[in-house]
């Protein structure tokens, strides 16, 4: 058969199945129609409700103020949306399953972000999710921690406090205007996770440690545009990476690049509460420039015996007067801590260092149930 004959056909028929799926992606958007369908919560009439099918069941409840954890906006990536949907969600989708353990499938955990509301719905969500709240907020203080990290201080209006635990997060929502300019223009609700770097008794601010990415969505708004005095909403306290404060063991922190924010919160707290638990600090960053919050802990660690601080830069530049560690953040915890058997350890930063955190303090006899983390 002519070669030329054939590829002709090939992208005919490409082409042909691209426009039949456009089409149904246009009819399911459009035309189907689901009715109005019921999202029963724990079935309890005050939080259930009913809505029109068609949507996803993650935006449904951000909706009615019910703000289910989301660290990539509804794409399917983070994993953080769980909810347990007790009937109607159907058999899950090839886009849950990475997300989902076997435990969660048994226990009908699904992603909110991936359901569609096609007919009614009976999910169990934990009372702690439905306490999370949206705060209006006023930009207080911006200021430069480093050459790419800022410190954003909001003051908190409406409601004016917030009680949250050291260690956990909230979200960020990314202004509508701002996501219309872009080209091409964002139309979906974004918002991003920022861990909460100051302390709870501060309860009518909120202060976030945000790291520029290149070309990121929420954090070149952050660091171009967002002006003291602006008006943003958050959302939370969200997250299970926080510091317990039943227990007096030894702590192991260690924080890496924009990591150090709810190591900030966990340690500062603790000492403004007078703890007598003793505290390791880690701080991994790369080089001079990077590194911040950096004095407090120095004269944190003058003070109390029951703290020290070792931060260490593996990537020193050119005239960087640095005589301390030099190494991997995990390298240095591995020859700083003997026996880790009797610690709690809270991680947090690249997904990389936590693993070879992980694996060290494994190693030294810490059990799996004293390692707390959070991996961005
Ligand atoms: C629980 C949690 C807590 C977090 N706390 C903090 C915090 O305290 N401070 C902080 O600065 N960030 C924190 N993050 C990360 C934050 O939520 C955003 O992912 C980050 O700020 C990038 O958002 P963006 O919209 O600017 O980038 P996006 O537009 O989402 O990303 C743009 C591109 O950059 C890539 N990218 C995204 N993040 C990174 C990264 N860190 N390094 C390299 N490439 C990246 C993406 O894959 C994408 O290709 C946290 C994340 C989680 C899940
Ligand atoms: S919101 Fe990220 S996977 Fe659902």
């Amino acid at each position: 058969m002519d070669v030329g004959l054939l590829l002709v056909s090939a992208a005919v028929l490409g082409g042909l199945a691209g426009i039949l799926a456009l089409v149904l992606i246009v009819a399911d958007k459009y035309i189907a129609d689901y009715g109005i369908c019921k999202v029963d919560i724990n079935r309890d009439p005050a939080v259930s409700f009913e809505c029109r099918g068609g949507g996803n069941l993650l935006m449904a409840l951000a909706e009615r103020k019910i703000f289910i954890p989301s660290a990539c906006g509804g794409q399917g990536t983070c994993g953080y949306c769980k909810v347990e949907v007790r009937a109607g969600a159907g058999s899950v989708l090839p886009t849950e399953r990475m997300h989902l353990t076997r435990t969660d499938i048994r226990r009908n955990v699904r992603l909110s972000c991936q359901i569609k509301i096609k007919n009614d719905l009976a999910l169990r969500i934990p009372a702690e999710l439905l306490a999370v709240q949206e705060f209006a907020c006023e930009v207080e203080k911006l200021e430069a921690l480093s050459h790419d990290t800022k410190l954003v201080r909001l003051k908190l209006l409406d409601p004016a406090a917030i009680a949250f635990k050291p260690g956990q997060y909230c979200q960020l929502n990314v202004p509508r205007g701002y996501l219309l300019r872009l080209v091409p223009p964002i139309f979906e609700p974004i918002f991003r996770a920022y861990s909460i770097a100051s302390m709870p008794k501060d309860e009518g601010i909120v202060e976030l440690i945000i790291r520029l990415v290149p070309n990121g969505i929420c954090t070149t708004w952050v660091h171009t545009l967002l002006a003291e005095g602006d008006r943003v909403t958050i959302t939370g306290p969200y997250g299970e990476f926080y510091l317990r404060e039943d227990s007096e063991r030894p702590i192991i922190c260690v924080g890496g690049g924009s990591g150090v924010a709810p190591v900030r919160s966990i340690v500062e707290h603790l000492f403004d509460k007078g703890t007598q638990r003793r505290v390791d600090c880690f701080i991994g960053q790369r080089a001079l420039r990077d590194l911040y919050w950096h004095r407090e802990n120095v004269a944190r660690a003058a003070h109390h015996k029951n703290f020290r601080y070792i931060p260490s830069l593996s990537g020193l530049e050119p005239g960087d007067a640095w005589e301390g560690e030099t190494d991997f953040i995990h390298l240095v915890v591995d020859r700083s801590i003997d026996d880790a058997s009797d610690k709690e350890c809270y991680l947090c930063g690249p997904p990389i260092m936590i693993d070879a955190v992980i694996a060290v303090l494994k190693d030294k006899g810490l059990p799996e149930e004293r390692v707390y983390f959070d991996k961005f």
